[in-house]
């Protein structure tokens, strides 16, 4: 059972360096730079960074072990998957998967879109300098028509590099704009240690306030952001994992993916930091609110003002969202290839009708978030915080209890006994209490941000 042919057709990774690379472009996006220095900021900093850690190592790396082990023994995109492995009763869990696939995008693709405009507003030289007028620019280019052209243009830039397949769409893609994006991402950190003043936020950031661990909010928020920052609770990982060949081993993998996930979070902290240090925006920045208004606001109106002040400031504003653009955009062509290879495996479609269609699909539910951002924040508590959550649960369910002897005998030798069992343990005992836990503590976030689309 742990070998599946593939079918004849079925594409797989040119290399292995190619699969990581794809996978750590999956895990890398928007979350860690805006989601993750906003949440850190908010969660007292460095006390935030150490529950991140430990979700990452104590839930993030047991289910993401998981997800590439159920990927690669099925050889098939989730929805057949989990049939495949556990029985139809499952399949439904398969189809939620894409259907986070599907609403995840759909406002991804809106703020990735806003990435590429400032990108190109900076390089012209038209972003706004002062603070007040940063923050009407974005209300003009975040909400409305100009936001539903940015997030058409990247959807269309996403569809085209889905419809290119395993090797020449998302292989060539990570390969080519991951390593320009550790680049940038090390440039700019080192570029910070210059700022004046910048010890603060290095303070800030490396010495934790020990009273925020146990701060339920907290915690929450730094499970909810390990889930997004690694893909975790939608088979995204599953399906890479899925045109994987041969036995090499997955844990050594999960683990690889895991800590370039992480650093590439942890260092774009050390260039946001010392940037909001230096600029005195800790105030501004540190001022309770919701995605639509603080989150982006970070990122978008406070920060592009403070640095244009700076002689070389232009070039550090379009290195900034240019990396972003790179981060967004290897992560959304995972996030469609859920969709697609689903389609792709069950209905029988070729590989350019599916992402064709299901691409003008999620770019149509996008323009609900293009045009209001109340629903876009909505969206991200729904689909990115509680579904991701639900999922996760349920993988933990079928890999701990349905599909455990299968799962143990496909992981082999990647794993010694002691640390095959401690696997096994996490996914049996510990994981689904503590996403239940963590489930009931985001629904409160959940119904305000519906209310407020609502209200
Ligand atoms: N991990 C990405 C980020 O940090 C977003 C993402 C891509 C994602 N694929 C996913 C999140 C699948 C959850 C599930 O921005």
């Amino acid at each position: 059972m742990s070998v599946a042919p593939a079918g004849p057709t079925r594409e797989g990774w040119g290399s292995k360096t190619g699969f990581i690379m794809a996978a750590v472009g999956s895990a890398v996006g928007l979350g860690n730079m805006w989601r993750f220095s906003y949440v850190a900021a908010e969660g007292g900093g460095a006390a935030f960074v150490i529950l991140y850690l430990m979700f990452v190592a104590f839930v993030g790396l047991p289910l993401l072990t998981s997800e590439l082990v159920v990927g690669r023994m099925a050889q098939v995109s989730p929805v057949k998957a989990l049939e495949k492995l556990a029985g139809p009763r499952w399949k439904p869990v398969g189809v939620l998967f894409a259907f986070c696939g599907l609403g995840i995008l759909s406002y991804y693709s809106v703020i990735a879109g806003w990435t590429m405009r400032y990108t190109v507003d900076a390089l012209r030289g038209v972003l706004p300098v002062d603070a007040a007028g940063a923050s009407d620019y974005f209300g003009a280019v975040g909400e409305g028509t100009p936001s539903i052209v940015t997030h058409l243009i990247f959807m269309a830039i996403t569809i085209t590099v889905v419809t290119g397949g395993i090797k020449k769409g998302l292989e060539r893609t990570a390969i080519i704009l991951m390593p320009m994006l550790f680049v940038i991402l090390i440039g700019l950190a080192v570029w910070a240690t210059t700022l004046s003043g910048g010890g603060a936020g290095y303070a800030y950031y490396l010495r934790p306030q020990l009273s925020e661990l146990f701060n339920p909010t907290i915690i929450t928020a730094a499970a909810g952001q390990a889930f997004f920052s690694l893909s975790l609770g939608m088979g995204a990982l599953m399906t890479y994992a899925s045109y994987l060949r041969g036995k090499d081993s997955l844990p050594k993998q999960a683990v690889t993916i895991a800590i370039a996930d992480f650093s590439v979070a942890f260092i774009a902290g050390l260039f946001i930091f010392p940037v909001i240090f230096h600029f005195g925006l800790a105030d501004t920045i540190g001022l309770g609110g919701q995605l639509s208004d603080n989150t982006v606001g970070t990122l978008f109106i406070t920060i592009p003002p403070a640095l244009l002040s700076l002689a070389i400031g232009k070039w550090i504003v379009a290195a900034f969202f240019m990396m972003l653009f790179f981060a967004a955009l290897t992560s959304a062509i995972s996030l469609l290839e859920v969709v697609v290879s689903a389609v792709i495996d069950t209905w029988g479609w070729t590989r350019i009708k599916a992402a064709v269609v299901f691409g003008l699909m999620i770019a149509v539910l996008g323009l609900a978030s293009a045009v209001n951002l109340d629903f876009l924040s909505a969206m991200d508590k729904l689909v990115g915080t509680v579904l991701l959550m639900l999922g996760g649960l349920l993988t933990s369910i079928l890999v701990g209890y349905k599909i455990r002897d299968q799962a143990e005998a496909e992981i082999e030798g990647g794993l010694t006994p002691g640390l095959r069992k401690a696997w096994i343990g996490f996914m049996r005992y510990v994981i689904p209490p503590v996403l239940l836990v963590v489930l009931a503590f985001s629904l409160p976030g959940l119904i305000d941000a519906v209310k407020a689309l609502f209200g």
